[in-house]
């Protein structure tokens, strides 16, 4: 198997941050519809494809939504004040592109500051290139929100790319659902939204399909870059199982159930305790009186910038081990 880069590439290059995930939900569901025997959308806006199948009742979830910039106030100049949406740092956003949803571009900036780590998002601004207030509420609206604009890049081992939080997760999810031709499991795939903003979908879509048990496919942290936190998860080294993060304690059984099948089928694994961050598994599990609930992780370094990094191997262990995972009897 190789890397469908083209799928990936475009992954992240459609708009959809946190509660405007209008345009790449109508993507994805253009590339599953020929795969899944139902789709529905829910009132927040969750994509969920149905696989049909006999046995148990899984919910895989991918967030579809992307951390962006909301803008708060414009000025007379016609500069634009934001706040973040999803997890957004000041350091990795200074001098980055970002573009509106109708296709305005603008460039970050900041009021001039002799300490730089001092910065923070309140002095800092996007500059639209306009000339006063008036000629920039043509173009943008208070409440609007951009992502940013970096290109997709590859080399031969890695992706490097905005965005792979959490697109990179729907491109296992899509990939997958093409490989499993007849499922023996009941498959729900959800392509949440907000979950940059507090696990917001998957609350909801869990409600709906009420799973037997439930898989999150998102990105992970690296511990291997220069003097990183202590983190026993690297690039290169195989799809990574969560064991923890702070939404969730996975479920033992079912965690132990993916190390087996990623054993039996000679596929690259790594255990993940994540010491912060959360995933739809975190809102999932706690449905109703509870779902069994574990996660494939992407191992991603600089995860929440523009050029967000994950091994191509890594990712590909990603699919073959939620294929395997879903065509395996599970039994909890
Ligand atoms: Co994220
Ligand atoms: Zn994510």
């Amino acid at each position: 198997m190789k890397l469908n880069s083209q799928l990936l590439k475009e992954l992240v290059g459609i708009y959809g941050p946190s509660g405007n995930e209008d345009k790449i939900r109508g993507y994805i569901e253009e590339q599953i519809k020929d795969y899944v025997d139902e789709i529905t959308v829910d009132s927040l806006g969750n994509l969920i494809a149905r696989k049909k199948g006999n046995g148990k009742r899984i919910m895989i979830s991918a967030h579809m939504d992307q951390i962006g910039l909301m803008v708060t106030a414009i000025d007379d100049n016609g500069f634009l004040r934001f706040t973040n949406i999803g997890g957004i740092s000041p350091f990795v956003t200074l001098s980055q592109q970002v573009i509106f949803e109708n296709g305005v571009r603008g460039v970050i900036s900041s009021e001039p500051t002799s300490d730089i780590s001092k910065l923070k998002l309140s002095n800092m601004f996007i500059d639209i290139g306009v000339n006063n207030k008036e000629e920039a509420e043509k173009l943008i609206n208070i409440g609007d929100v951009c992502i940013y604009n970096s290109e997709y890049g590859e080399s031969n081992n890695v992706v490097f790319t905005r965005y792979l939080d959490d697109r990179v997760g729907c491109y296992v999810a899509i990939e997958a659902m093409k490989q499993i031709k007849e499922p023996k499991n009941d498959l729900y795939f959800v392509f949440s939204v907000q979950e940059e903003v507090g696990l917001r979908g998957a609350k909801t879509s869990a409600y709906t399909v009420n799973p037997e048990i439930g898989i999150a496919l998102d990105v992970t942290g690296s511990g291997d870059t220069p003097n990183a936190k202590t983190f026993a998860v690297a690039l290169h080294k195989g799809a990574a199982i969560k064991v923890k993060d702070s939404s969730i304690l996975t479920h033992p059984k079912l965690r132990q159930h993916m190390v087996e099948i990623a054993k039996a089928n000679k596929i690259s694994y790594q255990m993940e305790v994540l010491e912060y961050g959360g995933t739809d598994a975190g809102a999932i599990h706690l449905t109703k009186e509870g779902v069994p609930t574990g996660a494939i992780s992407i191992p991603t370094r600089y995860i929440h910038s523009t050029i967000e990094m994950a091994s191509k191997n890594d990712i590909m262990d990603s699919v073959n081990l939620l294929v395997k995972l879903l065509e395996s009897e599970i039994i909890l």
